[in-house]
């Protein structure tokens, strides 16, 4: 799987720990930036990661931020994205198996690296499970025609 990521400032230190992890793993990904501390707009990186999974050319996707919070609600206004914040292990896998999340967000300000890590390995590793939690995501996406 080829993954893309992201982050704002607040969640720089947190992404390059990431990579390291998907290094030592073998995992593909594509860094949408930013590339360094300097103060940049979450919303923005947010987008440009939520467009290339919803196109095709990414099936999954990290993001971080300082919470997690403002780059998952920005990526969840992209139509077809389930972007879910985590910062329990519990969470990663449930958002998975119930929710088929294709974003994992997480705050570099709330989670340190070897959590982080954990969380990335079951997101990766995690089937969704279908059948009533198929209804849910098919009633999600009427949410998203109506609005
Ligand atoms: C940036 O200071 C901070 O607001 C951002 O990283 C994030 O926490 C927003 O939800």
């Amino acid at each position: 799987m080829k993954l893309a990521i992201g982050c704002d400032h607040g969640g720089f230190l947190l992404k390059e720990s990431v990579k390291k992890f998907l290094d030592e793993r073998g995992v593909e990904y594509k860094d949408f930036g930013c590339y360094d501390e300097k103060s940049v707009d979450y919303p923005l990186v947010a987008e440009e990661v939520a467009n290339s999974i919803v196109s095709g050319e990414f099936e999954r996707g990290l993001l971080f931020c300082g919470t997690g919070i403002g780059i998952s609600i920005s990526a969840n206004k992209v139509k077809g994205i389930r972007a879910a914040c985590c910062s329990d292990c519990f969470s990663a896998k449930a958002t998975r198996q119930h929710n088929d999340a294709n974003i994992l967000c997480m705050g570099g300000r709330v989670v340190g690296p070897g959590l982080a890590n954990d969380m990335v390995s079951l997101f990766l590793d995690t089937p969704f499970l279908g059948g009533r939690h198929q209804r849910r995501i098919d009633l999600i996406k009427d949410i998203e025609d109506r609005n």
